[in-house]
């Protein structure tokens, strides 16, 4: 298991809600200095920005959280406040990198911690001769850019087209899925999990976990997560975050993937995932994400949706892999998907989808917030 996973278990382990959130009345995103206590260089930043910044942190330098925190089961986020002596190096390299993108690169964000850690804590110095003469690592798909300004063989339109016509065609109007969820904030324990999706574009799921409900809702407009796990019982989502759930939401059917995205570009060279040679094309959300969808060459249909989220210090990819499409009213469905990000991994399974059915609004309103986790659960 990774590090950083093991980092996202452990923090999962001992996350509790604050009473802040319970304030938020409307979708504005709190700021990281109004939640968190000893904020000093991270500052006006949403808290979600704030623990992407975590996560990109842990991913450069393959570390836990606890590794740069102190160590502590008590079940609350106080003890992340106080300082550690790789808390306080970590302060200075941000501002270090900072000075050296503002004076050597015209303040483009051309160094990031990843530039030299690399998944190590101690950066190499000396050129490796293994290396130099080996044969390079197989190309990762996610790498893949558009190179030059060669036109597109196939267009956007045209690999839309077919993936359209690929799940059916068939009209779907809402639908609920039943299934589980396993990731590591559920210490690897398959839990109960509920999707409702009613189109256009509107979607909630519900994951069951042992210390309450995990909510994430988007209504159509607004979006927001109630989760236990998460430094506010109710976080509001906004700007790019508030695309990974708008994005999940027109996914939900058919015809929402032309309206989810906008800019689309075709061009990307060939590439494939595992087996499965790739069409690649790639779309700019509302709030700004850019977002490359994997299509399976043969099939026509969606296997990976890779999203960028930026950060106070980079760019941190998150990846949701579909697969075991089947079809439901017509429509062909993925009744299994992985999800990767800096901060852990998820897989859910589907076990039944009912669709077409009535849906009261509600549904889709914003989540109450997340209760505290009960002392018994643990
Ligand atoms: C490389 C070291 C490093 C790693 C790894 C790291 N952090 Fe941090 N963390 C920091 C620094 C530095 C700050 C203070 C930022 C500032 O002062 O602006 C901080 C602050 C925080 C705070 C705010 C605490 C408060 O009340 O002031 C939280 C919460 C937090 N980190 C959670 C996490 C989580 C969760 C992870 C794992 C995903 C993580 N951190 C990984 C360096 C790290
Ligand atoms: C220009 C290269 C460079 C960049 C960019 C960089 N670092 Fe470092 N970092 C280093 C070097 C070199 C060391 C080791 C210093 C030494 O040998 O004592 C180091 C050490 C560290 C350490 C202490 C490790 C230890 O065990 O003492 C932490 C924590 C750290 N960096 C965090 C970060 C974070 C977080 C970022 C991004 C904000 C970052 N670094 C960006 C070069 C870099």
């Amino acid at each position: 298991m990774p590090r950083t996973i093991l980092g996202a278990l452990l923090c999962f382990r001992l996350c509790i809600v604050t009473a802040s959130g319970q304030a938020a009345s409307e979708p504005k995103p709190q700021l990281a200095e109004e939640v968190f206590k000893n904020v000093q260089v991270l500052k006006g930043i949403s808290v979600n920005e704030f623990m992407g910044t975590m996560g990109f942190f842990a991913a450069s330098l393959s570390l836990n959280c606890t590794d740069c925190h102190i160590s502590d089961s008590s079940g609350d986020w106080g003890p992340y406040a106080a300082d550690t002596p790789l808390k306080k190096t970590a302060r200075r390299m941000i501002v270090m990198v900072n000075d050296l993108n503002k004076n050597s690169f015209g303040g483009r964000r051309a160094v990031t911690c990843y530039s030299c850690h690399r998944g190590t804590i101690f950066p190499k110095v000396i050129p490796n001769l293994a290396e130099q003469y080996g044969s390079p690592p197989a190309d990762d798909p996610n790498e893949i850019e558009i190179i030059g300004k060669a036109p597109a063989t196939v267009s956007a339109e045209q690999i839309l087209d077919k993936y359209i016509q690929a799940l059916g065609g068939a009209h779907l109007s809402s639908f609920v899925v039943k299934g589980t969820y396993q990731g590591y904030d559920t210490d690897l324990e398959a839990v109960p999990l509920e999707v409702f999706a009613k189109a256009p574009g509107q979607r909630t799921t519900v994951v069951h976990m042992r210390p309450g409900n995990s909510t994430t809702t988007y209504d159509g407009r607004a979006g927001w997560i109630a989760a236990p796990d998460k430094p506010v019982a109710l976080l509001a989502l906004a700007g790019e975050d508030l695309d990974g759930v708008r994005l999940e939401a027109a996914l939900s059917f058919p015809t929402g993937i032309r309206q989810a995205l906008g800019q689309w570009r075709a061009g990307f060279p060939k590439a494939a995932i595992g087996n499965r040679e790739v069409q690649i094309i790639q779309g700019t959300a509302a709030g700004g994400s850019r977002v490359k969808l994997f299509f399976d060459q043969q099939s026509g249909l969606l296997l990976r949706v890779l999203r960028y989220t930026d950060t106070a210090v980079g760019i941190i990819p998150a990846q949701t892999d579909y697969s075991d499409y089947r079809e439901v009213a017509g429509v062909k469905m993925p009744f299994h998907w992985v999800v990767t990000w800096t901060n852990g991994q998820s897989t859910v399974e589907v076990s039944e989808v009912q669709p077409n059915v009535a849906m009261d609004a509600s549904k889709f309103s914003r989540p109450a917030p997340a209760l505290p986790p009960k002392p018994a659960a643990r």
